[in-house]
C-alpha cells in the first residue's frame, strides 16, 4: 500500500458512494447527543468512520491547554499552564513538549483529534480567549503553535489551528465583521497562521465565527481558497467552529469542508442541502470529492488511518512534570525591588486570591478540570454553558508552607481588606494572590474585579514588604504598583501552578518568563481605548449584540509595534521580564539577515536569557518587528556568541501586486535587546 497520503484517499474515494462522501462532511456533537450512542465519548466532535474501508471514527476534543473536560465534572487529565504563559516561556522545545503531552492523554482517553493550535493574535488586549492564544507577535506566536501542532501530530492523531481568521474579540463574535487593509492583515494576523502552518502541517484548520471584510469566515472564498489553498497551498480540511455555518453551497464552494457538531448550526446544512445542491448542479460532484479527500488525506498523513486509538491510562506523572516545567519557565517576574527571592523571613501572610484552594482557570470550551478541582459559580454575564469558575488543584499556600516549612505562614482569604492589612503588618512579608477570571465567549477589562486593587493597596501599605502574584489571562492595570515590593505574572499556571509559583517565590527556580503581550499603562494607550461593540445591548440568549464593524486602522502595529508607532510608555513592555542575575551584551556583528552577538551573565547564578532581535527600520519605513530570539542559559559568569537569523517576512513587507512578501534592497536598522523596549545593541545591515 502506498503510503503518500493523497494517493491513499485518492483510493478510498474510488471505493466510496457520492453519500458516504458526503457522510465525511461534517461532524455530530456528542456533548448534546441524546441517546449518546454506545462507543461515542462525551466530546465537541464525531465524525463517524466508514469500517468497511477501514476509515475510524474521528473523535474530536478541545485541547488548547489540555484535554478538555467537556461536560465531565472530574477528569483524569493534565491541565497545562494557559497560552500566554506557554508562550512567556518562548520555547519551542517546551511548546513541542506541551503538544507531544496532551496528544498522548488525549489518545490514552480515545480521542485522535484536538481542537488546539490557538493563534488568533492578541489584537485586543480585553479579548477573553488571550488566555488560550499565544500572544501578540506573529513570529512568536507562529513558532511555538507550529511547534505545538508537532508534538501533538507526532502522537498520530490530528491537530486543528484555529480560529481562522481575525476572530479577536469575544464580544459580537458570531456577527461582527473585521476588516483591515490586505498588506497589514498578511503582514500580522495571516502571517501568524501562515508560520504555524508551514512548521506544525496541521491536519485541519478551524474557520472562525466572525466574518472578514463582510463576508463569513466559514464561507470566505478570499481565506478559505486563494489565501489558504491558493497561496499557502494548504492541503488538510477546513472545518468550521461549533455554529459558526451559514450556508451549504456558498460555503461548500467558498472552501469549507466540514460542519462541525452540525445540531450546533441552524441546519445540518453539510448533509441534505448540500446533497440537494449537488443534485441541482450548484455544487459539483467534484468539489465533494475534493472536500473528502482533503479529510481523509489528512488522517492518512496524520497517522490516523493506521495507529487506531486504544483508550487506556492517561501517564498523569508525564503530565505532570511537563506542565511544571511549562509552568516555571511561563512565570513573569514583572517587578522586584530585592525582595526576591525570599530569604530569611520569619513569617508570611498569604492574602486572597483562594491561595488556600487552588489557582485560576480560565474557561470556555479549553476547561480542563482535572481531578481535584473546586468549582464556583460564574458571574451573571458569563455564558450559559460555563463549567463555572474552576480552581485547580495545587494551591499555592500548600506550596508555600511545604517549602517554608519553618516559617510562620497565615492565610487571609482578602474579603476584608482591613483585617488582610492587620495580618500583613505583623508578618516579615505579604503575598498578595489577585485572580482575574477570563473565559470564551466574554471580554474583560484590564482591572482587577472586586476590591482587589483596594486590597493590594491596603495590605501594601501596611506591610513591611509586599509580592503581588497575578493570575489573569489578560494584562492588567496596577494602581498599587509603586507599593508592591515585587510582582510575579503567574497567568494560569495549571495543574502545577502553585508549586511553580512557590519555586520562584523562593527562587529553587530563576525566573526567565517574558511578556508575550504588552501591559499598557493606560486604556487610553490601545489602539482602540474602546472595546469594539463593547457598549452594544445583548439581542439574544446565545450573548449576540446587533453586527457591527471592526476596522483595525493600526494595521499590523498591533502590541508592541503600536506603541513603537505612537511612542507611549507601556505598564510593561513586550519581551520583559526580571530573572535573579543580570546579563550583559556587547559585540554586535550584523550579515545580511543574521545577527550575532555576546551574552554575558554578570550575575551570581545560573540563569535564562531571551535575547530578542528587532527591526527598528526598513527603507522608506520606520517600524519595530520581532525577526526572531534565542534562549541562552548561562552559568554565573559564562559568555555565549549567539546568532540569530531574521525571519525575511518580517523584514519584508507584502507587496499586493505580487502578491508576495518583497525585502527592498537598501539599509536595515536592527537592535538587540532584552524586551521591545530595553534595546541594549543597534547596527545597520544591508540587504
Ligand atoms: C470554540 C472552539 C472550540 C469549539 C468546540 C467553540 O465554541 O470557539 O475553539 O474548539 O467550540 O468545543
Amino acid at each position: 500500500m502506498s503510503s503518500d497520503p493523497d494517493t491513499r484517499a485518492a483510493a478510498l474515494l474510488d471505493q466510496m458512494s457520492l453519500e458516504e462522501q458526503i457522510g465525511l462532511l461534517s461532524s455530530r456533537m456528542p456533548l448534546v447527543l441524546k441517546p449518546r450512542p454506545d462507543g461515542v465519548p462525551k466530546c465537541a466532535g464525531w465524525v463517524p468512520g466508514l469500517p468497511r474501508l477501514g476509515v475510524p471514527d474521528l473523535f474530536e476534543t478541545d485541547a488548547s491547554l489540555g484535554v478538555a473536560a467537556a461536560g465531565r465534572r472530574e477528569d483524569l487529565a493534565t491541565a497545562l499552564p494557559c497560552g500566554l504563559a506557554l508562550a512567556a516561556a518562548w520555547s519551542p522545545e517546551l511548546a513541542n513538549e506541551a503538544g507531544a503531552m496532551i496528544g498522548a492523554e488525549a489518545r490514552a482517553k480515545g480521542f485522535n483529534c484536538l481542537l488546539a493550535g490557538g493563534v488568533n493574535l492578541a489584537r485586543e488586549a480585553r479579548n477573553g480567549r488571550n488566555f488560550e492564544y499565544l500572544g501578540e507577535d506573529p513570529l512568536l506566536a507562529g513558532v511555538l503553535c507550529g511547534a505545538s501542532i508537532q508534538g501533538i501530530q507526532a502522537q498520530n492523531i490530528v491537530s486543528t489551528i484555529k480560529h481562522f481568521a481575525l476572530n479577536s474579540q469575544e464580544t459580537g463574535r458570531m456577527v461582527l465583521s473585521a476588516s483591515m487593509d490586505e498588506a497589514a492583515f498578511r503582514e500580522s494576523d495571516l502571517l501568524a497562521f501562515q508560520i504555524a502552518i508551514e512548521a506544525g502541517e496541521p491536519g485541519s484548520v478551524m474557520s472562525a465565527y466572525n466574518r472578514v471584510d463582510g463576508v463569513y469566515a466559514s464561507e470566505n472564498p478570499w481565506l478559505l481558497n486563494d489565501v489558504l489553498r491558493g497561496d499557502w497551498g494548504y492541503k488538510g480540511w477546513v472545518m468550521s467552529d461549533w455554529g459558526a455555518v451559514h450556508s451549504a453551497a456558498p460555503a461548500a464552494n467558498a472552501g469549507l469542508d466540514q460542519q462541525s457538531g452540525r445540531e450546533f448550526d441552524r441546519e445540518p446544512f453539510f448533509v441534505e442541502p448540500l446533497a440537494a445542491a449537488v443534485d441541482a448542479g450548484v455544487v459539483s460532484a467534484a468539489r465533494i470529492r475534493e472536500m473528502a479527500h482533503r479529510y481523509l488525506r489528512s488522517l492518512a498523513a496524520c497517522g490516523v488511518l493506521d495507529h487506531p486509538v486504544a483508550p487506556g491510562m492517561p501517564d498523569l506523572v508525564r503530565g505532570a512534570d511537563v506542565a511544571r516545567r511549562a509552568a516555571e519557565a511561563g512565570v513573569v517576574l514583572l517587578k522586584n525591588d530585592g525582595l526576591l527571592p525570599l530569604e530569611g523571613v520569619r513569617s508570611i501572610a498569604v492574602i486572597g486570591g483562594r491561595a488556600d484552594i487552588g489557582v485560576l482557570s480560565g474557561g470556555g470550551s479549553s476547561q480542563v478540570i482535572p481531578k481535584g478541582s473546586v468549582r464556583f459559580d460564574p458571574p451573571p454575564d458569563a455564558p450559559r454553558w460555563s463549567a463555572g469558575v474552576i480552581y485547580q488543584p495545587d494551591p499555592p499556600l500548600e506550596a508555600i508552607r511545604a517549602r517554608a516549612a519553618n516559617v510562620h505562614v497565615a492565610f487571609d482569604d482578602g474579603g476584608d481588606a482591613a483585617r488582610a492589612a492587620r495580618l500583613a503588618a505583623e508578618s516579615d512579608v505579604a503575598i498578595v494572590f489577585a485572580v482575574e477570571w477570563a473565559t470564551e465567549a466574554l471580554d474583560t477589562t484590564l482591572r482587577l474585579p472586586d476590591g482587589q486593587d483596594d486590597l493590594i493597596a491596603a495590605v501594601a501599605a501596611a506591610a513591611r514588604r509586599t509580592v503581588v502574584v497575578l493570575q489573569t489571562g489578560n494584562p492588567v492595570l496596577m494602581p498599587w504598583l509603586d507599593a508592591a515590593g515585587a510582582v510575579v505574572q503567574a497567568w494560569y499556571p495549571g495543574s502545577e501552578g502553585g508549586k511553580a509559583i512557590a519555586g520562584v517565590l523562593f527562587g529553587d527556580v530563576n525566573p526567565s518568563g517574558r511578556l508575550p503581550i504588552t501591559f499598557p499603562a493606560s486604556e487610553a494607550q490601545l489602539p482602540h481605548p474602546r472595546l469594539p461593540g463593547g457598549d452594544l445591548p445583548i439581542v439574544n440568549d446565545r450573548g449576540d449584540t446587533p453586527p457591527f464593524d471592526i476596522v483595525y486602522t493600526e494595521g499590523s502595529d498591533l502590541g508592541y509595534r503600536w506603541f513603537a508607532r505612537t511612542g507611549a510608555t507601556p505598564l510593561f513592555p513586550f519581551g520583559h521580564g526580571l530573572s535573579y542575575t543580570t546579563f550583559r551584551y556587547a559585540g554586535l556583528a550584523l550579515d545580511g539577515p543574521a545577527a550575532s552577538f555576546e551574552v554575558t551573565n554578570t550575575g551570581h547564578r545560573a540563569g535564562v536569557e531571551t535575547a530578542q532581535v528587532y527591526l527598528l527600520e526598513a527603507p522608506g519605513r520606520r517600524q519595530q518587528r520581532l525577526v526572531g530570539w534565542a534562549r541562552v542559559a548561562l552559568e554565573p559568569g559564562e559568555t555565549r556568541r549567539v546568532t540569530v537569523q531574521a525571519d525575511r517576512r518580517l523584514l519584508a513587507d507584502w507587496d499586493t501586486e505580487t502578491r508576495g512578501f518583497r525585502v527592498r534592497g537598501g539599509d536595515y536598522r536592527i537592535a538587540v535587546g532584552s524586551s521591545a523596549a530595553a534595546l541594549h545593541l543597534e547596527g545597520v545591515t544591508s540587504l
